[in-house]
């Protein structure tokens, strides 16, 4: 391949037919996701409410490796594989010897890497019965994912969008409508917790956390209906692996290793997805590569949080699970990246941070924006403004090269566009996007469940 390539691009026989469970490979156990009313370790019994038991055994799988059913391999050739990119133009703008690669997940139906777990968890929900799946949506980009999923396997699926986007972004809510999702604002009067939340906390903003209640407790409280989460579980995990099993094979096209693998996070997801591949890698014997997860300031759960037990959800009727956490009680600040605003993260990427196998850096949204806008301007795409904040590390590392003369190979994950955040946009043009200083949650941090 010549050095000027921009594209790198897969056919659709290259599409993997298989994904990496990372859980096979790790330096370390994994603690098991306790019941949050018995603190006790759940079994499948406590799950199958919630999940199909496909998906049950994907949580606690140790297979290193799990089959892509043939219908998932299918509906994932409507955009798979996703290109990767040389940014040769960014790289000249920032006049650096550093070359930099972005594996763009954006040309997705919805948008983002989220339909890649979203097709698979509808698959495996038809495939038991299921008719109807409830879900939570930060910044609209999971929900219209799993909108687009259950349009495709002919499933309802009910939308639980955090209210702070619901009122930001009224075009992902038509787009879930589009594909024939219903939406309603969280905290909502649909659900007990939600009620519970409005009647003292009317304009409270939503978050994540209080999404997932209102979904988990939608799916716990009818039959015909299961709960699906975006991120941050396992089995979410293991279906974003296609995105750096594809990514490894287009590196090799362009005849280059990353010394660098860049994502953003917020459940851990297309951190996950493009990164467990590589270590998968590094762990059984391969080179080691410098691995940064991206989160925002105002929710920066890798950086400043404690590692502990802790609920996922802000009505604690989620597992309890290990991870780095702010507290379940916690309210990240509204900023534009609500894909990022999220308590806790990941138990796998928690505790790959915990050993040290990767790092972790908080950006503001103000200096993410500024990242985003650099980008579109020199690649043209513009950028989620969630994989905005992979931008500004990657854009860091890169000015870092040059002072240092280095020829560091720099590969990030674009998660998606940001075709519906142009109001956030608009306030970053004209001045007026606040950055937000994390201040800890003491209350929300005394409140982690003890367990023994
Ligand atoms: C474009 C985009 N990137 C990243 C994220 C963060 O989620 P995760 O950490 O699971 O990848 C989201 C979540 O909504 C998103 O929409």
């Amino acid at each position: 391949m010549s050095d000027q390539t921009v594209k790198f691009v897969l056919g659709e026989k290259d599409i993997p037919t298989h994904w990496v469970n990372l859980m096979a490979d790790l330096p370390g156990d994994a603690p098991p996701p306790l019941h949050p009313g018995t603190k006790q370790p759940v079994g499948p019994d406590d799950l199958t409410p919630l999940f199909p038991m496909a998906l049950i055994g994907q949580e606690v799988s140790a297979e290193p490796q799990i089959e892509i059913p043939e219908p998932v391999r299918e509906a994932y050739r409507l955009y798979r594989p996703s290109p990767l990119f040389r940014a040769h133009r960014l790289e000249k703008v920032l006049d650096t010897p550093a070359h930099i690669y972005y594996k763009y997940e954006g040309g997705s139906p919805a948008g983002s890497h989220k339909p890649n777990t979203a097709i698979a968890q509808a698959f495996y929900n038809k495939q038991e019965g299921t008719k109807r799946i409830a879900t939570e949506t930060g910044a609209g980009q999971w929900g219209s994912a799993l909108a687009f999923a259950g349009a495709l396997f002919d499933l309802e699926v009910k939308v639980y969008m955090v209210r702070a986007s619901y009122d930001q972004k009224p075009y992902r809510r038509i787009l879930m409508e589009t594909y024939g999702a219903s939406v309603v604002p969280s905290p909502s009067p649909t659900t007990n917790y939600g009620r519970a939340v409005l009647a003292k906390h009317p304009d409270s903003p939503g978050s994540l956390g209080m999404a997932i209640s209102e979904a988990v407790e939608d799916a716990a409280t009818r039959d015909d209906t299961k709960y699906s989460l975006g991120s941050v579980l396992n089995h979410v995990l293991i279906h974003q692996s296609v995105v750096g099993l594809e990514a490894i094979q287009q590196m090799a096209m362009a005849g280059e290793e990353p010394d660098m693998i860049i994502a953003c996070a917020g459940g851990g997801s297309n951190f996950a997805g493009l990164v467990f591949p590589f270590l998968g890698q590094t762990f059984r014997g391969g080179r080691k590569y410098q691995v940064i997860a991206v989160e925002p300031e105002a929710a920066p759960s890798l950086t400043r949080g404690v590692y502990a037990f802790d609920y996922g959800d802000t009505g604690k009727m989620a597992p309890i699970v290990k991870m780095f956490t702010l507290g379940s009680d916690f309210i990240p600040e509204p900023i534009h990246a609500g894909g990022l605003r999220y308590h806790g993260m990941s138990p796998m990427v928690s505790l790959l941070k915990d050993h040290g196998d990767i790092e972790a850096r908080a950006v503001h949204q103000g200096k993410a924006f500024a990242a985003g806008v650099a980008f579109a301007r020199a690649e043209g795409i513009l950028p989620a403004p969630e994989s905005s904040h992979a931008i500004r590390v990657a854009m860091d590392e890169a000015i870092a090269a040059k002072a240092t003369g280095e020829k560091k190979v720099i590969l990030f994950n674009l998660s998606g566009h940001g075709h519906f955040d142009l109001a956030a946009y608009q306030k970053f043009l004209d001045g007026s996007l606040e950055d937000y200083e994390y201040v800890p949650d003491e209350a929300a941090l005394a409140a982690l469940p003890k367990v023994g």
